[in-house]
């Protein structure tokens, strides 16, 4: 009989730890509903104590969401663990999720304390949280870099605890599939009571192996694995779901195991991870890159015309990729909108499609014809907190070959509207130093650019910037068919999430 392997999805928690992945309450709630529909088993919600706003998005997405097991991250502390309970308890399947390390340079160097300290620290953290939650995970954090003998101790105390996951996490990315299948194979045969909880790897990609060691673990038995959409995550990322899901469905006679993931859906979802976090896919990335199903030599097309066969494993539809195109004009109506953005993945209220349906008219009388990329653009934009503390009222440009650049811009505050008129080198310089001027808040710009939505003369440009302020570093996008509107818009979202988030709101 084939056994299930429950996929763990911790791209709003993990994900979200790449820098400038930082995505508002509303943003984390779209996420999550499109991993519901995806068929994720585990969503990993955040890390509550991070912050107010990442908690009370972890609320929210434990109130909405029906299905998947909803969970959140907490140290071996009791105050981490009580935060996370307060921020999941309203789930319909509440779970906690317990860290602590388990190698010695973490004993040593993190902890400054013994094994034995640090086992009996796991341990109880397991039967504190066991008090208020029946489904407790155990993640012995960088464990292969653990002795083995202390780690097979461990996971044996906080299953006697009352763990009922135990995850084994390849922290820094430092294992081989080899010694990684050995690893999991030895805890199965080496700790006696292992059979009382489900036993789950959480891979890192520093070495690129991260999707081929969960498939190791996987051929070892391990029975929930961890990962990311698109494989985002600390420094290099984690294993991507997609390239996981798809590896054991095409290669199922091998792997003899199922997931509960509606395939069709994932390029959808990439896409929605891809915008919201401002981490797009490269184009030759397996399964959800825009090349992944692209046959370009003569002979692989010639093959592919003559039997798909030939040179595919698997059909770009299987993957929801290369959905027919809808183009959307002037002319059609709020049903096809709230009907294409649907599906697209996108939940929408009746009074955010009046909202969304006004700036679609807008920008249909301007490009003539909405392609998917522009409804996603667009549905993406409006997805920032209603209560923003600058909001783009207006502005003007002067720029040319012999004119220098200025830029007057007007800003809505909580004490009504100013205006600046900045010099710069160039239109967006200028214009960012007015912004800054007016606001008060010194950013750093880390990273700036701006892409054509879609390949034509009017197209949507989608600006996208990364700031940084005080440590803190966060990403936000603007569109316009005015690539200097779009950049200034992305800017003002940019300095908003910085100045919510040091106010505590995500
Ligand atoms: O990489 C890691 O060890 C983690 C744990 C919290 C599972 O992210
Ligand atoms: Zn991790």
């Amino acid at each position: 009989m084939e056994q299930k392997v429950s996929i763990f999805d911790t791209t709003l928690r993990d994900g979200e730890q790449s820098p400038g992945a930082s995505l508002t309450a509303a943003e984390k709630l779209e996420i999550a509903r499109q991993l519901t529909r995806l068929g994720v088993d585990v969503i990993e919600a955040g890390f509550p104590s991070s912050s107010p706003g990442d908690f009370e998005a972890v609320r929210q997405i434990a109130r909405t969401m029906e299905g998947p097991v909803v969970t959140a991250l907490a140290r071996a502390v009791k105050a981490d663990i009580e935060e996370v309970w307060a921020s999941i308890k309203e789930a319909r399947r509440p779970r906690i999720h317990i860290v602590l390390g388990s190698s010695d340079i973490h004993v040593q160097h993190k902890f400054n304390r013994s094994r034995d300290e640090v086992l009996e620290t796991g341990v109880e953290a397991v039967r504190f949280a066991k008090s208020l939650c029946t489904e407790v995970q155990y993640s012995t954090e960088d464990a292969s870099r653990s002795d083995r003998r202390y780690l097979f101790r461990v996971i044996e105390a906080v299953i006697d605890a009352g763990a009922t996951v135990v995850n084994i996490p390849d922290t820094v990315g430092y294992a081989v599939p080899g010694q990684w299948r050995r690893l999991i194979a030895d805890i199965r045969r080496n700790v006696p009571n292992i059979d009382r909880a489900v036993l789950s790897v959480h891979c890192h990609n520093d070495l690129g192996m991260a999707v081929a060691n969960t498939l190791a673990a996987v051929e070892a038995g391990a029975r929930q694995v961890e990962c990311t959409i698109n494989g985002i995550g600390e420094r290099a990322g984690n294993a991507a779901l997609e390239e996981v899901v798809m590896a054991l469905r095409v290669r199922r006679k091998h792997y003899r195991v199922s997931t509960g993931i509606d395939a069709g859906d994932l390029s959808r979802t990439s896409r929605l991870v891809g915008k919201m976090t401002g981490l797009t896919v490269a184009r030759n990335k397996a399964i959800v890159g825009a090349n992944a199903f692209a046959h370009s030599s003569g002979i692989h097309q010639d093959g592919v015309l003559k039997h798909r066969g030939n040179y595919e494993i698997m059909r770009p539809e299987d993957v929801g990729a290369g959905d027919t195109q809808i183009i959307l004009t002037a002319r059609s109506g709020r049903h096809a909108l709230r009907h294409r953005l649907e599906k697209l993945g996108f939940a929408i209220t009746p009074e955010e499609l009046e909202e969304l349906h006004g700036r679609f008219l807008t920008l249909a009388d301007a490009k003539k014809e909405v392609f998917d990329d522009d409804l996603f653009a667009l549905a993406t934009d409006r997805r920032e907190p209603d209560q923003q503390r600058f909001q783009l009222a207006g502005f003007r440009i002067e720029s040319g070959t012999s004119v220098p650049a200025s830029a007057t811009v007007s800003l809505g505050t909580g004490q009504g509207v100013v205006e600046t008129t900045s010099p710069g080198d160039g239109p967006v310089d200028a214009a960012f130093r007015a912004i800054d001027e007016m606001t008060g808040v010194p950013v750093t710009l880390k990273e700036y650019h701006v892409d054509a939505v879609t390949a034509e003369k009017a197209a949507l440009g989608e600006a996208r910037v990364i700031v940084e302020r005080n440590g803190s570093v966060v990403s936000a996008s603007g569109v316009s068919t005015d690539v200097v509107e779009a950049s200034i818009k992305a800017y003002v979202n940019a300095i908003n999430r910085l100045v919510a988030g040091e106010s505590g709101r995500s």
